[in-house]
């Protein structure tokens, strides 16, 4: 079994650079780290470097990125994973330095999503400076999409040891690594993807204030203002550049007692099972993932 230690990154592939960094910074409110490397954009929500790259090249997911606890765990897992019939591949030099950590392994899950595994992912200790005032205060979850949700929570809970902590249906597997609720969630879909990236936010009025920001500024909001049932997270998703949708949310459910929680199943079919204030909801649009072939393990994975 692997264990997770956190979720780590998103990185995403941007064919108009300029503008998905335009969308993270002025509508989302990330900071926008000072520029490293060429075609390529940080973006910081909390103590991690950064929790959104973007890459100019071909539109889509690259991959998601986890983190584990040392070396030792990155060893161990890079093993377990070829044991269980997975390629798996090296993050090379410049693929780590870029990712701001000291090392990694990709490989492609059951349904095509790519994931990375990492070691210390960097920690800036300076406040963010946010480029507007969302009420970020830190990346919260990724959602990843899988034909099959019950298929997939099999590979998170057999390979990882996530927990379930509710189902809407056939249509998502809400998965702990942690106390939160879901860091963590596979939706149904066509083919592999990130169905949307979470950052948390202060305060009710945070959301309230960021929906009429969108709004203002013409942005397209996939649902909401509304509230989970499942996690009571208070939540708005709203489409950026390249597909890619991003959510805020506010007030996730923690599960302290890990023993003592019973997962739910919510049918989605019946009123309120996605947003008990009982609003409009539709599936967030999906950012689907490029099919990079994995490089031979010897050659490592490129930046
Ligand atoms: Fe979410």
């Amino acid at each position: 079994m692997i264990k997770l230690q956190d979720i780590a990154y998103v990185r995403s592939g941007v064919s108009n650079l300029a503008a998905a960094a335009d969308f993270a910074t002025r509508v989302v409110g990330l900071e926008r780290m000072p520029e490293s490397e060429p075609g390529v954009v940080h973006l910081r929500a909390d103590h991690r470097h950064h929790s959104l790259a973007l890459v100019e090249g071909p539109s889509g997911v690259i991959a998601s990125g986890f983190t584990l606890a040392d070396e030792d765990a990155l060893t161990l897992a890079e093993t377990e994973l070829e044991q269980r019939g997975f390629t798996v591949a090296r993050l090379d030099a410049d693929a780590a330095r870029s990712r701001r950590v000291r090392s990694g392994i990709a490989f492609d899950d059951p349904f095509g999503n790519r994931l990375e595994l990492v070691s210390q992912q960097e920690s800036v200790a300076r406040p963010v400076t946010f480029s507007r005032g969302a009420g970020i205060t830190e990346f919260g979850h990724l959602c990843l999409d899988a034909p099959d949700v019950h298929e997939a929570y099999r590979f998170w809970s057999d390979t990882f040891g996530a927990r379930v902590s509710d189902w809407i249906g056939d249509n998502a597997c809400l998965m702990r690594i942690d106390p939160v609720h879901h860091k963590l969630a596979v939706f149904r879909g066509d083919g592999p993807g990130l169905c949307h990236m979470n950052f948390q936010v202060q305060s009710i009025d945070d959301i309230f204030r960021n929906w009429h920001f969108l709004v203002d500024n013409g942005v397209e909001i996939e649902m909401g203002p509304g509230r989970h049932p499942q996690s009571t997270a208070i939540f708005i998703y709203f489409l950026g550049p390249e597909g890619f949708t991003y959510e805020y949310s506010f007030g996730v459910r923690r599960i302290e007692e890990d023993a003592a929680w019973v997962p739910r199943t919510f049918d989605p079919a019946e009123l309120g099972s996605i947003d008990m204030w009982l609003g409009p909801t539709s599936r967030p649009v999906t950012q689907p993932q490029l099919g990079s072939p994995l490089p031979r393990s010897d050659s490592g994975v490129p930046a």
